[in-house]
């Protein structure tokens, strides 16, 4: 929560306490917490409360302190079975997972992957442009000129269609691919090239998500994939399929290709990578290339990732509750689309 999103809660009539320090790093301190109407408390009593919100998955000792038959709103960080999950519900507590928010679009102010993925495509041009040794616009100068980078991104979902975007205020010369034909146009509408594979099938899979490819397309994929990306400078890949290990598309043979000094930033190092030379939370150099496996991009954009988390987590508050005598009253979760669909069943 951002002092900000704490004086709306306050407005609505909630009671808000934050842990001491909690946003320190984002550059929120507890003092504007304190003038925002907001308790600043001790970390035991940060979590002994009717509706804890939190960004990362709660540790043991977290979810020994938090309140039996509370509601607890957060990132889960998991598929499928869930000791942190079965914790809570043992206290008989409630959870909304934020990764299951449904998209639709009345959810899409509420959705942090979507707030997140676009901090993360941002930054990811950033630290690329950064690693990299030379320009990356078009640079004419007195003492020569400079092409710009050919900056190339795989997967253009929320990230990548920020990276595209980033990169063109940059003056890259920008071209980007993905496996669902739908983001073809998306890409032209950002100045920047879609490169054009043909797979036999398409990878568009159910709720805006992309689908696994068959063994033969995934091979077809990274033969046709390597000569664009040998042409690189700059590879930002997203590509990222939920719960599955992330797809190689970029192989070793692809970055000794490459020219050195160019730059790989891998988004989807979480799970494995879309280059099996990227190692996560490292920057390392391979056959010349700079490859970077930042798993938290947006925590190096600190106070507007707070604050779009924080701005999304106070619409969805908004959709929960409603006012009574005393103070905010929370509705049926089960009766709205949205939070039915985040709450934990199991
Ligand atoms: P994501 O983070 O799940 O995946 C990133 C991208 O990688 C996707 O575009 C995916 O198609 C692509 N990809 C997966 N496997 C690939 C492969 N083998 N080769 C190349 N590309 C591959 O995607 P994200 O950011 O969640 O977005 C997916 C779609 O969902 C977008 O169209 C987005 O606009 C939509 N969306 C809608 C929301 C809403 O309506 N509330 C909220 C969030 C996203």
């Amino acid at each position: 929560m951002t002092p900000e999103m704490v004086q709306k809660l306050v407005g609505k009539g909630f009671e808000v306490l934050v842990e001491e320090g909690a946003g320190a790093r984002a550059h929120y301190h507890d003092e504007v917490y304190r003038q925002a109407g907001a308790g600043v408390v001790a970390r035991a009593a940060a979590f002994d409360v009717d509706i804890l919100v939190k960004v990362r998955r709660p540790e043991a000792d977290e979810v020994a302190a938090m309140r039996d038959g509370g509601l607890y709103i957060g990132l889960l960080e998991s598929c499928g079975e869930d000791e942190v999950l079965a914790a809570m519900r043992a206290k008989g507590m409630r959870v909304l997972v934020l990764e299951r928010m449904p998209r639709i679009s009345r959810a899409q102010s509420m959705d942090v992957l979507s707030s997140q993925s676009n901090i993360a495509g941002y930054r990811a041009v950033l630290e690329a442009a950064a690693h990299y040794g030379r320009f990356v616009p078009m640079m004419m100068t007195s003492a020569g000129s400079a092409k710009p980078a050919r900056l190339v991104v795989l997967g253009v979902g929320v990230a990548g269609l920020q990276a595209i975007a980033t990169a063109r205020r940059l003056g890259a010369d920008v071209h980007a691919y993905d496996v669902r034909p739908e983001t073809k146009e998306q890409i032209r509408s950002l100045g920047a090239k879609p490169i054009e594979l043909d797979l036999g099938e398409s990878g568009s899979g159910e709720g805006g998500y992309a689908k696994e490819l068959s063994e033969e397309a995934k091979a077809r994929q990274q033969a046709a994939l390597a000569d664009e990306l040998a042409k690189a400078h700059i590879i930002i890949s997203t590509a990222l399929i939920p719960c599955r290990p992330a797809p190689t598309l970029i192989t070793e043979a692809v970055v000794e290709r490459l020219r050195a000094g160019s730059v790989i930033v891998d988004l989807a190092a979480v799970n494995g990578g879309n280059c099996p030379l990227t190692e996560p939370d490292q920057v390392v150099e391979r056959h010349g290339v700079i490859l970077v496996g930042h798993t938290n991009l947006p925590s190096r954009v600190p106070s507007d990732a707070s604050a779009f988390y924080a701005r999304n987590l106070f619409n969805l508050l908004d959709i929960m509750v409603e006012r009574g005598e005393a103070g905010p009253v929370l509705k049926d979760l089960m009766a709205d689309e949205i939070t039915r669909t985040m709450l934990a069943e199991r």
